[in-house]
């Protein structure tokens, strides 16, 4: 099973300056529970973001560059040999971005786990149109954070 799992606001931004526009608590750790048993892939720049809040998980880092200080990660050179490496580890995988890694994750991943925040922010970083491909609501749950309304949508695909 390949999924994938973002968060974004209303203008599907996701990321601004090397880390995330905000700072959500109940959304950090809806991301952390929901991939805890999984092998998550990410980018190098996420990696580096992410990195000293996932450390007990299992990571493969996308980066075609020599990573030989990305100790506590496996390396792949391309999305295609990440998902070759997750595969073995024969556990779900969770495509954690950005957006290129995203892009490259739809045509293949099972699944959609987005949060919804229904603000405005500035940023640098935006996730990919996915309504298309995604298009099969499974579920949805609403919370607030701050005054902030959050969606957890889980969406699949329509096989017709
Ligand atoms: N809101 C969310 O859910 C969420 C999730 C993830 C990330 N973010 C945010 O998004 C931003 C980072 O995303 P980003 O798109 O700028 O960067 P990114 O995808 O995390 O990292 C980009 C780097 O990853 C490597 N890479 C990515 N795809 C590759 C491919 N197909 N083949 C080889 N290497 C590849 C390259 O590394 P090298 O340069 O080392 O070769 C590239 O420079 C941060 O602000 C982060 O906080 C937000």
């Amino acid at each position: 099973m390949i999924n994938i799992i973002a968060a974004c606001d209303r203008n599907r931004l996701i990321g601004k300056n090397g880390t995330l526009p905000w700072n959500i608590q109940k959304d950090w750790d809806y991301f952390l529970q929901t991939t805890k048993n999984g092998v998550l892939i990410m980018g190098r720049k996420s990696y580096e973001d992410f990195q000293d809040h996932v450390s007990s998980y299992e990571i493969i880092v996308i980066s075609k560059r020599d990573q030989s200080g990305c100790k506590k990660a496996k390396l792949a050179g391309s999305f295609e040999e990440a998902i070759k490496l997750g595969l073995k580890a024969k556990k779900t995988i969770w495509i954690c971005g950005g957006r290129k890694v995203y892009e490259e994750a739809m045509p293949v991943a099972d699944h959609l786990f987005l949060t919804q925040i229904d603000q405005e922010y500035e940023g640098d970083v935006y996730f990919p149109p996915w309504e298309r491909i995604f298009n099969r609501p499974l579920s949805s749950t609403t919370d607030r954070e701050k005054g902030v309304g959050l969606e957890f949508l889980v969406l699949g695909k329509n096989n017709l």
